[in-house]
């Protein structure tokens, strides 16, 4: 059995800041409120026409991985795409990264998990590194989501938190089985699947049938978020997933290097911060400046920590995720 280990990190974010003043001239809306709720000061929108989408943001950011990895793309054995607003309905856009890096019959697999979708991608690749079906995997983690959103105050308690952007890694198999990927951990609860969903169109709720009734109160089409019950399960299920972790790993609070916490509201991440008793220094967040980008948020928040420094041999990292479904993660990693 091989270990897993991430060995470049890219991430694509769209150059359309979009501020919380400008949001104030679209919906009732005012740059305190998003701020004390959500921590987000800003955020990115792709703009329509610019050529960005969800595939195209992920290669980017993937390109820039596969340079830090020092491989061509070629050397890529299997890609895993995690997204929650893929580019079509069908084929996922794990096909269209592999058609746009040409890398011939690549295999690859899209990961459908919204906000935990890059924790499960990370622990779906491990799997195929740990049993040496595959060598080199790309992970990406890419969301245009903005695009599809009310921006009206009809739909401002959902609209204001999320943005867009991409991050990837590039994971390979290591011989050494203390270092990489020492455990995942995955869970999900369907029970509340619509807490936090988009519920058409899809085959409960078939296009025609959407455009036959053209009824004005049908906003299916849009997302729907209740969310102090997504805040109060968020808050127990991150705290659950880290302690099985550390329970896995060994490890004590005092050790973690640096916790990545999927970026979903900076309230939340501070209580989890709070819980474990972590000093600012071993929790990384940059939702003041991207929102929730959802499965992009874990690798784009990684990608700028390694930037940063803040991630080195022997550092010990641990990333959570709470999200749609509801679903939620961790995983541990000795860098
Ligand atoms: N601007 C101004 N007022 C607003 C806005 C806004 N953008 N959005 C909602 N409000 C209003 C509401 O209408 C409500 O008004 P009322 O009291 O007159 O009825 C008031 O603010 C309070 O609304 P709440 O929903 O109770 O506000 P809350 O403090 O819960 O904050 C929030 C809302 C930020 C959405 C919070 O519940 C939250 O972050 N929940 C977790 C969401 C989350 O983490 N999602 C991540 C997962 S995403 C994924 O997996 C895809």
């Amino acid at each position: 059995m091989y270990n897993s280990k991430i060995i470049g990190l890219g991430k694509y974010v769209p150059e359309n800041i979009v501020t919380n003043s400008d949001l104030e001239k679209l919906m009732d809306t005012s740059s305190d409120w998003i701020i004390e709720r959500t921590g987000v000061e800003e955020r990115r929108h792709v703009v329509k026409g610019d050529g960005n989408g969800t595939a195209t943001m992920g290669v980017k950011a993937a390109k820039i991985a596969l340079e830090r990895a020092s491989l061509k793309a070629q050397d890529i054995d299997f890609i895993v795409f995690a997204t929650m607003s893929p580019d079509y309905y069908f084929p996922g856009s794990g096909v269209l990264a592999q058609e746009l890096l040409d890398i011939p019959d690549c295999p690859a697999l899209d990961i459908r998990m919204q906000c935990s979708g890059f924790v499960y991608a990370i622990s779906t690749a491990d799997q195929f590194i740990k049993t040496g079906m595959y060598k080199n995997i790309l992970v990406i983690g890419s969301e245009y989501q903005t695009g599809g959103l009310d921006m009206s105050t009809r739909g401002r308690n959902i609209s204001v938190i999320f943005g867009d952007g991409a991050g990837a890694v590039v994971m390979t198999r290591t011989e050494n089985n203390q270092e990489g990927v020492l455990s995942s951990h995955l869970h999900t609860q369907g029970k509340h699947a619509e807490e936090l969903s988009l519920i058409g169109p899809s085959t409960r709720r078939w296009v025609p049938e959407i455009i036959t009734k053209n009824d004005p109160e049908d906003i299916s089409y849009y997302p729907n978020m209740n969310g102090q019950f997504v805040f109060k399960h968020a808050v127990v299920r991150f705290t659950e997933v880290i302690n099985e972790g550390l329970k896995k790993t060994g490890w004590s609070s005092d050790e973690i290097g640096l916790l990545i916490p999927h970026q979903a509201n900076l309230r939340i991440a501070q209580f989890v911060q709070k819980k474990f008793g972590l000093s600012d220094d071993q929790v990384y967040n940059n939702i003041q400046r991207y929102g929730n980008t959802t499965a992009a948020s874990i690798p784009i928040a990684l990608t700028e920590a390694w930037e940063e420094g803040k991630v080195q041999p022997g550092t010990k990292v641990v990333l959570a995720a709470f999200g749609s479904g509801f679903t939620w993660g961790s995983v541990m990693i000795q860098w």
